[in-house]
């Protein structure tokens, strides 16, 4: 568990370079930040599920920018406020996952 969850933090190095180039930095939506960039850890036992606990929007947003331990934290020049607000919106009014 351990030696993946580095693994996996050693792949998101490339999520991370991704998000923070130029043209990447244009997400279309908030759904699109989640898919391309939380997903890749929060539905891989990486990081704790989110949906469906309704995770308080405020909360998200400080963990995101913030970061804790192995949850890396992103800059407004990589996922900017609207779009954060977005996905902490989606985060917090999302279902549970079906599968599990
Ligand atoms: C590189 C993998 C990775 C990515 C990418 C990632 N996270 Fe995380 N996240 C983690 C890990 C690991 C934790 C658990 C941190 C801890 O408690 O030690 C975490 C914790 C969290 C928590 C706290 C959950 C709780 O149970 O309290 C939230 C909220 C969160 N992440 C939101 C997000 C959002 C939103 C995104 C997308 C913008 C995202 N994360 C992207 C790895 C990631």
């Amino acid at each position: 568990m351990h030696a993946r969850g580095i693994a996996a933090c050693l792949g998101a190095a490339g999520v991370l370079a991704a998000a923070g180039s130029a043209q990447a930095a244009q997400w279309a939506d908030g759904a699109e930040v989640y898919q391309k960039v939380c997903r890749y850890c929060h539905e891989a036992n990486v990081g704790p599920a989110l949906k469906g606990r309704e995770l308080p929007a405020e909360y998200v947003q400080r963990v995101v920018r913030m970061g804790n331990r192995a949850m890396p934290a992103f800059r407004p020049s990589e996922i900017d406020d609207a779009l954060l607000a977005e996905v902490a919106r989606l985060i917090n009014t999302s279902a549970t996952l079906a599968k599990e």
